[in-house]
């Protein structure tokens, strides 16, 4: 008699997701993402630091945590595509899952973008659509605005226009200035970070046809994150 037995396959984990990132700055949003690798509360893998500053300290963060990381000079190419086609090289080597703009301060042009469709997200220190591009602590409190905070979105080849998948709120206190306003944003922003960084690496975010798509069903407007640092 011989006897069967099943051996179903144990229930695994998905594999970490590759992340690179790019950051032209001080990187802590990228130390946010180490720190939660680090700790284990993220299945991620951050396989490259790319970066248009070869001083900026992100790389630093890069290189402390063991991660590879390069930088190219923008200056040293005749065209933003050719700097990107450079920069992109050391990306497409790594073979990333997700790229994260975190700080990364040089707009990607529509070929790099283009080619690679859903693969980039990019944090943005306001509630989108307000206040694109630069200043925006400055600007929100020059309109009197109540409200700020942070977005994280699929990058686009329209600036901080691509679709947004979650956003932190914070309110604008009385007697706030641009530099106590913008502490509060960033303080949020690194749980925001990962907290996304984390569903797309539970495969529960997609982009599909333009639009951000949650456990399957298409947002009907940006996922928020609550005081527990998860999405509400
Ligand atoms: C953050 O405010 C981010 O939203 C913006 O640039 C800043 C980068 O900060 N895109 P850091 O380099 O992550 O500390």
């Amino acid at each position: 008699m011989s006897v069967e037995f099943s051996n179903p396959a144990p229930a695994s984990a998905p594999a970490p997701l590759r992340i690179a990132a790019l950051a032209s700055g001080r990187g802590s949003n990228l130390q946010a993402l180490i720190d939660a690798i680090a700790a284990g509360t993220l299945n991620a893998r951050l396989v490259g630091v790319f970066s248009d500053r070869a001083d900026a300290a992100a790389l630093e963060r890069a290189r402390t945590a063991g991660v590879p990381c390069a930088a190219e000079n923008p200056k040293a190419f005749a065209s933003r595509d050719a700097y990107d086609q450079a920069l992109f090289a050391h990306v497409d080597a790594v073979q990333p899952d997700l790229v994260v703009c975190a700080g990364y301060m040089r707009l990607i042009g529509a070929a790099a973008v283009d080619a690679r469709p859903g693969l980039l997200i990019n944090i943005h220190p306001s509630l989108l659509p307000r206040f694109k591009g630069l200043h925006t602590h400055r600007r929100a409190l020059e309109e009197g605005a109540t409200e700020h905070g942070a977005s994280v979105h699929y990058v686009t080849a329209d600036l901080d226009g691509g679709p947004v998948i979650a956003q932190a709120r914070v309110p604008v206190l009385p007697g706030d200035d641009e530099a106590g306003l913008a502490a509060r944003v960033l303080e949020r922003e690194h749980p925001l970070l990962v907290e996304t960084v984390r569903w797309i690496a539970n495969g529960r975010i997609q982009l599909k046809e333009h639009s951000v798509h949650a456990d399957g069903a298409r947002l009907q407007a940006p996922l928020q994150l609550g005081s527990n640092n998860h999405f509400a």
